[in-house]
């Protein structure tokens, strides 16, 4: 895609991936865009940069806009390979006077591309770079969600770039937030914070109360990845402080594996009495239902129900894989109980409730194991179960 002029004098020139499918375990079905932000000035800064295959189109974009020049300055805000693994050729081509990015960043760059001659200019938050008619100030954003991450904030433009926060990994040919259909935008940005930044919740916070003190007047965010907020920027903005804050809803999730449908007959069972509590209730086989999707599910959910039926004296693989998952990226403020159907050992259950316990889960119960097929009592049981899940719930919420 060509160079778009997104404010005066301040092109996009990233790149459209329709194709990427998985980003380190993330299901992307609608791909994702590297973009990389253009600024003429007196000087001519370049603000991140796009993933190695992609490096064409961003040298292109950058020819359409400079001709042959070279750029002066050249602003990495965060070393991760999707923005920065094009630098290698990318330097050989604009040849920036200076590389500017946090100390971690210049740590990070020589430990992926080992060049001790490039060069590189730290700067701290708070710090100002002169480009000529513009400022530009850095806004160091450790741990979000890299050591290395920072922002930067065009004074005179109104505008910020705030690297990896507020993206949406979804490939559109639209540029703004405001040229697409917005429930979609939303879910995208719901299952980029759910799956990259649910862990660092309390920093997003911390980040936005810092922002907001600072007095930054923000007309514009444009992030590495996705659609631009241009309309109303603070809509995102107060998205990631709910999100942050994953308060939870009368939402239950019964996420569950099973081999020969018992425990998903007591998933059913479950779900009828959350729904009798007027609960809202998602069943969720892990076999068809993605880990990072059911994760965007958990950002606002209130009750979270495991079940798995017992094989090799363990749980299945999936529901492993989901707890793991999750217990990485430290959900709060969720009750939770666990289910399935075993033969003989039965140690499924058990394991489940023991990495709610890690995940500081409250279980409200200790859990309903039926040997084999369940019988109609089991099933009494279990909506017994979903309705009391359900009246706790309504009691936290
Ligand atoms: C390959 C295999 C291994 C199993 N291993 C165990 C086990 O170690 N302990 C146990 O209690 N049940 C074990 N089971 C029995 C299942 O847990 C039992 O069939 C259960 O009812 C399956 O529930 P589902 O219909 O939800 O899959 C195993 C079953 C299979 C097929
Ligand atoms: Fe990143
Ligand atoms: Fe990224």
């Amino acid at each position: 895609m060509k160079p778009v002029e997104i404010a005066k004098n301040i092109y996009w020139v990233g790149a459209l991936d329709w194709n990427v499918r998985d980003f380190h375990g993330y299901t992307t079905y609608k791909g994702t865009t590297y973009n990389a932000y253009l600024v003429v000035d007196e000087k001519i800064a370049l603000f991140d940069a796009v993933k190695e295959p992609f490096k064409s189109d961003l040298i292109q974009n950058i020819r359409q806009v400079l001709g042959p020049r070279g750029i002066d300055y050249l602003i990495v805000n965060h070393v991760e390979p999707d923005h920065s693994s094009s630098l290698p050729d990318l330097m050989k081509v604009v040849n920036p006077g200076k590389i500017f990015c946090t100390s971690m960043g210049r740590n990070t760059l020589l430990e992926h591309y080992h060049r001790e001659d490039w060069p590189y200019e730290v700067v701290k938050s708070g710090q100002t770079i002169n480009l000529g008619h513009r400022t530009v100030k850095f806004i160091e954003t450790r741990m979000l969600h890299w050591p290395d991450a920072m922002f930067s904030y065009l004074e005179e433009d109104r505008l910020l770039i705030s690297s990896d926060a507020f993206g949406q990994h979804w490939c559109t040919s639209e540029r703004f937030a405001d040229e697409v259909e917005q429930s979609e935008l939303m879910k995208h940005a719901a299952k980029y914070y759910a799956n990259i930044l649910l862990l660092y919740s309390p920093l997003v916070k911390k980040l936005i109360e810092t922002v907001t003190k600072m007095g930054l007047k923000i007309d514009m965010i444009a992030p590495d990845h996705g659609l631009i907020w241009r309309e109303s920027p603070s809509r995102i903005i107060d998205a990631y402080d709910a999100w942050s804050g994953q308060k939870p809803r009368r939402k239950a999730l019964i996420i569950y594996d099973t081999m020969w449908h018992s425990t998903e007959k007591m998933a059913r069972a479950i779900s009828q009495g959350l729904a009798e509590e007027k609960i809202s209730v998602q069943l969720l086989d892990l076999k068809t239902n993605h880990r990072s999707d059911i994760v965007t599910e958990v950002l606002d959910a209130g009750a979270l129900i495991f079940g798995s039926a017992t094989l090799n004296n363990g749980m299945l693989p999936t529901m492993a894989d989901m707890l793991h998952y999750l217990r990485g990226l430290r959900p709060q403020n969720k009750i939770g109980a666990a289910f399935g159907s075993f033969g003989w050992s039965g140690e499924a259950v058990g394991l489940i409730n023991q990495a709610m316990e890690e995940m500081k889960i409250k279980v409200v119960d200790p859990g309903i194991k039926v040997k084999f097929f369940p019988r109609q009592e089991d099933l009494k049981i279990c909506e017994e179960l979903g309705k009391k899940v359900g009246k706790v719930l309504k009691e936290e919420t």
